[in-house]
C-alpha cells in the first residue's frame, strides 16, 4: 500500500486492487461507529462500492462491527422513481446493502425523488441532515463524467440538495442497471456538493483503469464545475481518496491548489 499524507491537505491511499479498497473503506466505516454508533454516513450506488458492502456485510454477520444504530443518509435517486420501483437507487442500495448490513430500515434516508414538491421535500432532507448534526462519514464514488452523487458537471461547490438533469453520458451508466423498457428518466434528485463538504469525513473510492484519467482530473487539475468531484478537494485533510492501482495510473504525484 501506497500512503501520500500532508496533514493539511486532502490524503491519498493507493491500495492493490478493490478487494483492498473495500477492505480500508470497512475499517474506516469501523472507526467511525466505534467512536459514534449512530454515525451519520452515507455510501455511493454503483460497482465501485460491492467490495466494501460485502466486507461490512460479512463482518456484521460475523458480529464483528454494529450497524444497526447509524443514519443512512442515500445520495441520488431518479425523480418520479419510488424506492420499491425496481429501478430505484435506494431500493437497489437496500438489497446490495442495507438488508445484508444489519442496517435499520427506520434509520434509512432516502432523497426525496418521487415527492410532489421537489422543493419543499428537498429542503426537508437538508433539514433532516442537520437535525443530525449533518454527515459523520461521507462515502461517495467517481462517476465516468466526474460527478459526485449525482452532482454533473456545471455542478457548484456550494450547491445543495436539488433536482439535477442528467447528462447523455449518466443515462448511458444508469442503462446497465436498468431493469425495464421505461425511459431512463432525465432528471435526478441528488445530495449538493456543499452538503457533502459539510462532512466530517468524506471518503471518495475509486477502483478501475477507465476511472484513471476522470482520477487524474480530478485530483490534479484545478478544481472546477467541469469535474464536480474535484470540489471534494476544498475538504482538505477530511477527504481521504481511497484508489486502486489501476485507477491511480494516471497520477503524476502533482498537487493542485484549488485557487
Ligand atoms: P460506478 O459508479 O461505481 O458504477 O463506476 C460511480 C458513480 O457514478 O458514482
Amino acid at each position: 500500500m501506497r500512503i501520500i499524507t500532508a496533514s493539511s491537505t486532502w490524503n491519498l491511499t493507493v491500495v492493490p486492487n478493490a478487494f483492498a479498497m473495500g477492505g480500508l473503506a470497512a475499517d474506516i466505516v469501523a472507526d467511525t461507529v466505534r467512536v459514534k454508533p449512530n454515525a451519520v454516513v452515507s455510501v455511493p450506488t454503483g460497482t465501485t462500492p460491492l467490495t466494501l458492502f460485502e466486507e461490512l456485510a460479512a463482518r456484521s454477520r460475523r458480529g464483528e462491527i454494529d450497524l444497526s444504530r447509524i443514519e443512512l443518509f442515500c445520495l441520488d435517486d431518479y425523480v418520479g422513481v419510488t424506492a420499491d420501483d425496481p429501478n430505484s437507487l435506494t431500493g437497489w442500495l437496500k438489497s446490495a446493502f442495507i438488508d445484508r448490513a444489519g442496517i435499520d430500515p427506520d434509520h434509512v434516508h432516502s432523497v426525496p425523488a418521487a415527492a410532489t414538491d421537489l422543493a419543499s421535500a428537498t429542503l426537508a432532507y437538508e433539514r433532516d441532515l442537520a437535525a443530525l448534526g449533518g454527515l459523520d462519514l461521507a462515502i461517495v464514488g467517481l462517476g465516468p463524467n466526474g460527478h459526485v452523487a449525482y452532482n454533473e458537471p456545471g455542478s457548484l461547490a456550494d450547491s445543495r440538495t436539488r433536482v439535477v438533469s442528467l447528462t447523455a453520458e449518466s443515462r448511458a451508466q444508469a442503462a446497465a442497471y436498468w431493469r425495464h423498457s421505461v425511459p431512463i428518466p432525465r432528471s435526478a434528485v441528488t445530495i449538493g456538493v456543499g452538503t457533502l463538504l459539510d462532512a466530517k469525513q468524506i471518503v471518495l473510492v475509486v477502483t478501475g483503469e477507465s476511472k484513471a484519467e476522470m482520477l487524474r482530473r480530478t485530483l490534479e487539475e484545478r478544481t472546477s464545475a467541469d469535474v464536480p468531484a474535484s470540489w471534494l478537494r476544498l475538504a482538505k485533510n477530511r477527504l481521504m481518496v481511497i484508489t486502486d492501482e489501476a485507477a491511480a495510473s494516471r497520477l503524476s504525484g502533482r498537487r493542485v491548489s484549488h485557487s
